[in-house]
């Protein structure tokens, strides 16, 4: 197995402004974890680490014999979901009927009657629990559903749930929905807990949710930014969206019930978003405008280009109003300037009907619009950005 690297811990999200990062550790005791270091990542650093709190790392990379701490929260950021490696050769030796996960990667796995069932092509490990990728099946580690393993003679037995198939992705599908209950381990299909410290409604567990998460990606190469739908979240802008957009793709998570444990949101550096003030019984809604919101500015959605640049937000404006034939109806004419012909009074025209409207209507957005024209001196469009948009 020399050469062959096991995944200790995965980096989360920045702890505070110092460069401290939430980390989850895969080591039987998360305190021995420092210990296994030093870490490779996938693309070839390396880095130590020491626990400042339960929980929290700070980091240090190696370069070169030199030591860097990492010390400010936007390297801290470049960092997050960044999995932290150690040569299998390095470790002591599995105990009896211990596995490490890695050595499951690439047995041969059989049906009970020795139907062959494919490869083992990864290992979710979710802390809590773990369970084997083979082709299109998910299996739980439990010993009911894998009730052997063979390490030396390179094959596992396998009983799937039946329950747990999970359809594989065709190619070039744009949309996939998951069942979070598919990644439940119980007869039940469990997915949430009462609340530690009281209050009313349910909480997902974050074993659960990690198991769904990591089904649903497509292996460690897998870029796409996980996105968790709720009300807490930092609201949706115009530019959050054109950056979704512009990225690999996402991996969205509905909640429903009272929430999710935020240890998992922080763990796998979810990002909150909310679609609005105002509560949902679930993220699902959320998702679908998500979704459209993004769509609609894939290359080739919209007829032209422009139809999606010039519209509301886009240039940290509300849109000014349309009309269209007849040119008098029920008494009310369109305005005298867009039959004019003449192109720069109805520009002009335009310009002022998206100023006032914004202005009357959502005076953060025009404050914001405001601040951009005073720092960029320009008029034009695509000056600023609404209001919250980062
Ligand atoms: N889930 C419930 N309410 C929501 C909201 N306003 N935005 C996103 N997700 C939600």
């Amino acid at each position: 197995m020399a050469g062959r690297r096991i995944e200790m811990g995965v980096i989360g999200r920045p702890h505070g402004v110092r460069g401290l990062v939430h980390l989850h550790s895969y080591a039987a005791d998360p305190a021995a974890l420092p210990g296994y270091g030093p870490f490779e990542t996938e693309d070839g650093r390396r880095f130590t680490l020491r626990w400042v709190r339960t929980g929290v790392a700070e980091l240090t990379e190696l370069v070169d014999g030199d030591r860097h701490v990492v010390a400010d929260r936007n390297a801290a950021e470049r960092l997050v979901n960044v999995r932290l490696l150690v040569d299998r050769a390095r470790l002591p030796a599995a105990g009896a009927e211990e596995f490490y996960l890695a050595d499951l990667v690439g047995l041969a796995a059989f049906a009970p009657d020795g139907t062959p069932l494919g490869r083992v092509d990864t290992v979710h490990d979710y802390g809590a629990g773990a369970s084997l990728e083979i082709g299109a099946l998910l299996v739980p580690f439990t010993r009911a559903c894998v009730p052997e393993v063979d390490i030396a003679a390179g094959r596992v037995v396998v009983v799937p749930p039946h329950e747990i198939v999970v359809a594989p992705a065709e190619a070039g599908q744009a949309l996939e929905a998951r069942d979070i209950r598919a990644a439940a381990t119980d007869r039940h299909r469990t997915v949430d807990d009462t609340p530690f410290g009281g209050g009313a409604g349910m909480v997902m567990r974050p074993d659960i949710v990690d198991a769904a998460l990591a089904a649903a990606r497509g292996g460690s190469a897998d870029l796409r930014p996980a996105v968790f739908l709720t009300p807490r979240g930092r609201k949706l802008t115009q530019a959050m969206v054109r950056e979704f957009a512009a990225g690999p793709g996402l991996v969205v998570l509905c909640g429903r019930y009272e929430g999710i444990d935020q240890r998992v949101v922080e763990a796998r550096g979810l990002q909150e978003i909310s679609i609005g003030d105002y509560v949902l019984s679930g993220g699902e809604p959320a998702a679908i405008v998500l979704l459209d919101a993004c769509v609609r500015l894939l290359p080739g959605v919209m007829g032209a280009a422009e139809s999606a640049e010039e519209e509301s937000f886009s240039a940290g404006l509300l849109e000014y109003p349309h009309y269209t034939r007849p040119a008098e109806w029920q008494g009310r004419r369109v305005p005298d300037v867009l039959l004019s012909g003449h192109h720069g009074a109805v520009a002009a025209w335009r310009r002022a009907e998206a100023e006032r409207i914004t202005r009357e209507r959502r005076p953060d957005l025009w404050a914001a619009f405001q601040r951009g024209v005073r720092e960029t001196g320009l008029h034009g469009t695509a000056v600023a950005s609404p209001a919250g948009a980062s």
